[in-house]
């Protein structure tokens, strides 16, 4: 569990784990939250980067969660993917992010 500082207040947290079980070796988000007052700041961006960078020192080359609807976009504009895959117990979509593999714009191709 990692909470999240901004100043003197503690503005948001996430539960972390590599996964032993559905995608061993995988990270695995299980709660991600930024306080209310505190989103569309970027936070939850940097946030998750960070935690990105920890996963990769782990050797963690993968990331999935089960997301909610109204975070999709907020998962998509992070590199994560909508799988086929939905959650039994939830009913939600679950997205994966390769680790090593960031996604590429137009602006990252040359003309040869
Ligand atoms: C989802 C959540 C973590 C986003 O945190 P945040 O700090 O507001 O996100 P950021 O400011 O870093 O947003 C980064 C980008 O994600 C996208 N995004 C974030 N929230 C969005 C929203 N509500 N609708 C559309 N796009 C969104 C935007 O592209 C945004 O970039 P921009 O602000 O420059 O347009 C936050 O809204 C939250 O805690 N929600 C409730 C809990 C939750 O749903 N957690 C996810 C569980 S799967």
């Amino acid at each position: 569990m990692l909470l999240l500082k901004y100043g003197d207040e503690y503005v948001g947290f996430a539960h972390v784990k590599i996964d032993k079980d559905e995608r061993p070796g995988w990270g695995f988000i299980l709660e991600f939250y930024i306080a209310p007052s505190k989103r569309r700041w970027g936070l939850g961006r940097s946030f998750f980067n960070y935690i990105e960078d920890i996963l990769k020192a782990k050797g963690v080359k993968n990331i999935w969660l089960i997301a909610n609807s109204s975070a999709e976009l907020f998962w998509r504009s992070l590199g994560f993917n909508l799988t086929n895959e939905i959650d039994e117990e939830t009913s939600q979509n679950v997205m994966t992010k390769s680790a090593n593999c960031p996604s590429l714009s137009e602006g990252d191709f040359l003309p040869m």
